[in-house]
């Protein structure tokens, strides 16, 4: 019967299903930007998250799982399976300016378990596009969106400025998203407007209500719909928490009035208000009688934001660097339906391996209209099998400035900003961003600085290896001592490199102005 379903329409998989009784699992994918390694109780954090920690003990924590280090590379790669070289989007983030978006021909999770006969929802952030409708959630696959197309906005007002980009400016603000008023360089335009929509409608009823208060009602009501309903469930949940601006309504900082650090301190209201959230949304599902057919994934987005309150100590460099702190992400799965807890797996997974791993996971296949660079990981999450990858592409960015000297012809440029891992080992190249060891706030240890940076002041390093198994942070560059092994992974690097479609970045345009679009950000081609 399973080739039947990979080879006919979905609704005679959706008879097969109901016809053997056994409803496919509901799915309920919670997002969360800029969290930390750090910053989940279970990884000692010095605030709670019993929520989190309670499911993640219940489940199988992803103990050696990769991101992306920035937002809507790792979003892209959750939704499409495909590594940033194949999809464009190797340089940044999509900002609210830019004439861009995830490859339209590049179909989604949410496409795939549509035709798997799933009802399926997104709730919170969006960040895969937006000014062409075309890009936007209702038409990628999901069959209801309330929340954000930008990547960050204010909690409260659902506000946010862009100012212009292109490929030559850089982009070092701390928090990536400007609030009114927050631009530098007077001569910067500034666009601004509201973002909040339900559909495709703005919303204009919710200024002073708190996002993650929000965003937990609105997953709350579709639980309460999907428990009449025949379709399972498909929840995608982006939580604004716990990005930039440090907002967080007093009742949840209160308690962290030791944090002695102004942004760890409502960085820790945040994280709570979320795991309150996420609790409220186990209770739900419980009280409406789907948690035994639930299976429940959480994730961060990218490494945390430590200008920002997040931390990822004992790892190295941190939110848009290509250290592990960049990159190594929090992560675990859940749910009666997933039939193991307690478990701690130590095997090499990615974010580009949660499509085809979700389509095995409800008992099917990805047919020719995916082509994802991830594996399926569902033996490995379910039955506890090995990985079934040994490498990750973290990225190749051409557009990032070289760094140094060429130190090898004939294979890959090593003056270009990238990161291979191969088994144990990990190969950085060219510009990998701040490099320092930051501990939280409140464990004073002085911070460590690279020693290469003590004895290079020109700064003109570019090539690093790590066993990354042996040495998590990343202390011991071994690149001098193993340099047949650099010259390996530099071929795989160029032979990953011969694949890439050009970077897509383009310039900011004007028309974005939600002056043009009822004060709103939106669509504007
Ligand atoms: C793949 O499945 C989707 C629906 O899930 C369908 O729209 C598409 O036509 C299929 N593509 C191929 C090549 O079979
Ligand atoms: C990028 O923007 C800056 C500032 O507006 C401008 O000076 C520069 O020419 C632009 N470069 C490109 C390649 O568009
Ligand atoms: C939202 O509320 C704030 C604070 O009460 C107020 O300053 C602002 O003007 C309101 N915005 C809108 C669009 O109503
Ligand atoms: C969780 O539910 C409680 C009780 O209804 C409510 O007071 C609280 O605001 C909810 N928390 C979030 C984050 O939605
Ligand atoms: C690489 O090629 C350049 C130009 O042909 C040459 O000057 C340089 O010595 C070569 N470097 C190495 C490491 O072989
Ligand atoms: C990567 O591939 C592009 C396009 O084929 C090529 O122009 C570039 O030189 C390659 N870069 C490196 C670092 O190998």
């Amino acid at each position: 019967m399973k080739i039947v379903c990979v080879f006919f329409v979905s609704f005679v998989c959706l008879l097969e299903k109901f016809a053997d009784g056994k409803k496919s699992p509901n799915i309920v994918f919670i997002v969360s930007d800029d969290y930390g390694f750090r910053d989940i109780g279970y990884h000692g954090a010095e605030f709670a998250t019993p929520n989190l920690d309670k499911l993640a003990a219940d489940g199988v924590k992803l103990e050696n799982y990769y991101v992306q280090p920035i937002c809507s590379p790792t979003r892209s790669q959750l939704m499409t399976g495909r590594y940033q070289i194949h999809t464009g989007l190797q340089h940044s983030i999509i900002w609210p300016s830019q004439p861009y978006g995830v490859p339209l021909d590049d179909p989604t999770m949410a496409d795939f378990l549509r035709g798997q006969g799933y009802s399926t929802h997104a709730v919170g952030k969006w960040h895969l596009g937006l000014y062409k409708k075309e890009h936007t959630p209702l038409h990628r696959g999901f069959d209801s969106f309330y929340g954000y197309w930008t990547g960050g906005e204010d909690y409260y007002k659902y506000y946010v400025c862009d100012r212009f980009h292109n490929r030559t400016i850089r982009d070092l603000s701390a928090s990536g998203f400007l609030l009114p008023g927050q631009i530098n360089n007077q001569q910067d335009v500034e666009w601004c407007g509201y973002d909040l929509r339900d559909g495709n409608e703005p919303v204009t009823t919710m200024n002073g209500t708190y996002s993650t208060h929000l965003y937990t009602r609105k997953s709350i009501e579709l639980i309460e719909k999907a428990s009449s309903s025949k379709q399972p469930l498909f929840l995608y949940l982006a939580y604004q928490a716990v990005h930039s601006p440090m907002e967080a309504p007093d009742k949840y900082i209160k308690p962290y009035s030791f944090i002695k650090n102004k942004y760890r301190r409502i960085y820790a209201g945040m994280v709570s208000a979320m795991d309150e959230g996420i609790g409220n949304i186990t209770a739900a599902l419980k009280q409406n009688g789907l948690w035994e057919d639930t299976i429940l994934i959480f994730t961060t987005d990218n490494g945390g934001q430590i200008l920002a309150g997040g931390n990822n100590w004992p790892l190295r460099g941190y939110k848009r660097t290509l250290w592990e702190g960049g990159m190594r992400g929090v992560g675990f799965v859940s749910g009666p339906a997933l039939g193991r807890s307690g478990q701690i797996s130590k095997e090499l997974m990615h974010v580009s391996d949660w499509l085809p791993t979700v389509a095995d996971m409800v008992g099917s296949k990805l047919n020719s209209s995916w082509k994802p660079d991830g594996e399926n990981q569902w033996p490995m999450i379910s039955k506890g099998k090995r990985s079934a990858r040994s490498q990750i592409l973290h990225n190749i960015d051409i557009w990032t400035p070289l760094k140094g000297n060429r130190l090898y012809n004939n294979t890959f440029d090593n003056r270009v900003r990238a990161a291979v891992r191969v088994g144990d080992y990990k190969l950085i190249t060219g510009d990998p961003g701040d490099d320092r060891w930051i501990p939280p706030p409140h464990e004073e240890i002085d911070l460590m600085t690279s020693k290469e940076k003590v004895t290079d002041p020109a700064d003109t390093k570019n090539l690093w290896l790590f066993n990354v198994r042996k040495d998590p942070s990343e202390v011991i560059d071994l690149s001098l001592t193993m340099p047949e092994k650099v010259v390996e992974l530099l071929a795989v690097l160029a032979t990953y490199n011969a694949t890439a479609v050009p970077p897509n970045y383009p310039p900011s345009d004007p028309n974005c102005d939600p002056k043009l679009h009822g004060g709103y950000w939106g669509p504007w081609e």
